[in-house]
């Protein structure tokens, strides 16, 4: 087990998504027939992170404290912290500095989806490095709209480029990132970028600078989606209803992981299955407490 601690970022005003996020919250919007939210705190969770940082907007932490609680019924633990402006995703350590102490940590973007065969192995891995940073990679037809990293003839990432005009290649730098005890003087170092904010890919470049970033590229057999606009709020939705339909397992659910890891055993896990009443989902998660499906 890591002693990694998490955070979760689900803060901005969502203004690709309006007029849906003009009263509610992204991160809480369905994707499906789970929250948004629901989706990376499944991914920290199966790195075998239990202390998890929630940071939303003073208007939406509220509605995250309703639905995530103090943790106890998935195993984990939540805290909750204020962004009170969206000044950028490395803002966040600096919001956690005092609840992060010395540990390393995971940063999870509220809005991504990760869906791959053996990613707890993966992620484990990276929970586990005592030095450096860890980012991972995915291949998309429209890499400038997010961070990029190319790599050297020899497969080293060579630069990190945030929307780059003319990307260099088509491997985005998707929103999970962990690191070491090093990141709360590292971000300190950072200052505000063109746009206002203290940029991700400005700390990963630091530690790209001095040889300790790894990047992990995922395979093509991999889903990364984004939901930060309406056809990828869409694409997401579907992709899990297919999948999920298909095979009869769950994609992005806590109350599964929580019970895969261990963090809650059969007869919780069946609590939580009531919980949900007559959705497919509490019944789907009633069939794993019963041992009906593995
Ligand atoms: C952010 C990061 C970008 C990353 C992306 C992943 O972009 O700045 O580097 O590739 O998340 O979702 P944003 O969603 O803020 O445009």
């Amino acid at each position: 087990m890591t002693t990694a601690k998490g955070i979760l970022l689900a803060g901005g005003s969502g203004t690709r998504l309006h007029p849906m996020t003009l009263a509610a919250s992204k991160q809480l919007l369905p994707v499906y027939d789970k929250p948004m939210v629901y989706y990376p705190l499944s991914t920290l969770m199966l790195a075998g992170i239990r202390d998890i940082l929630v940071i939303s907007t003073p208007e939406d932490l509220p509605q995250f404290r309703r639905l995530l609680g103090s943790g106890e019924r998935l195993g984990v633990r939540f805290a909750y912290a204020e962004q009170p402006r969206p000044e950028g995703i490395a803002q966040a350590f600096r919001i956690g500095a005092e609840w992060l102490t010395s540990e390393p940590v995971a940063l999870a973007l509220g809005d991504n989806l990760i869906h791959a065969d053996q990613l707890s192995s993966l992620l484990r891995a990276a929970a586990g490095r005592a030095e450096g940073a860890t980012v991972f990679a995915y291949q998309v037809r429209d890499p400038e709209r997010y961070g990029v990293v190319s790599f050297d003839p020899a497969g080293r990432a060579a630069q990190i480029v945030e929307k780059p005009a003319a990307p260099l290649s088509n491997w985005a730098v998707t929103g999970l990132y962990f690191y070491d005890h090093r990141v709360a003087e590292r971000v300190a170092r950072l200052s505000p970028s063109a746009r206002g904010e203290l940029e991700i890919t400005d700390l990963n470049r630091l530690y790209l600078e001095d040889g300790t970033l790894h990047v992990e590229r995922l395979a093509r057999g991999c889903a990364w989606l984004d939901a930060g606009t309406p056809d990828s709020l869409l694409q997401a939705a579907t992709f899990v209803q297919t999948i999920q339909a298909r095979q009869g397992l769950l994609v992005g659910c806590p109350e599964e992981v929580a019970f895969r890891m261990g963090y809650i055993d059969a007869a919780h896990l069946r609590a939580e299955a009531r919980r949900l009443g007559k959705t497919e989902l509490g019944r789907v998660l009633g069939e794993l407490a019963d041992g009906a499906i593995v």
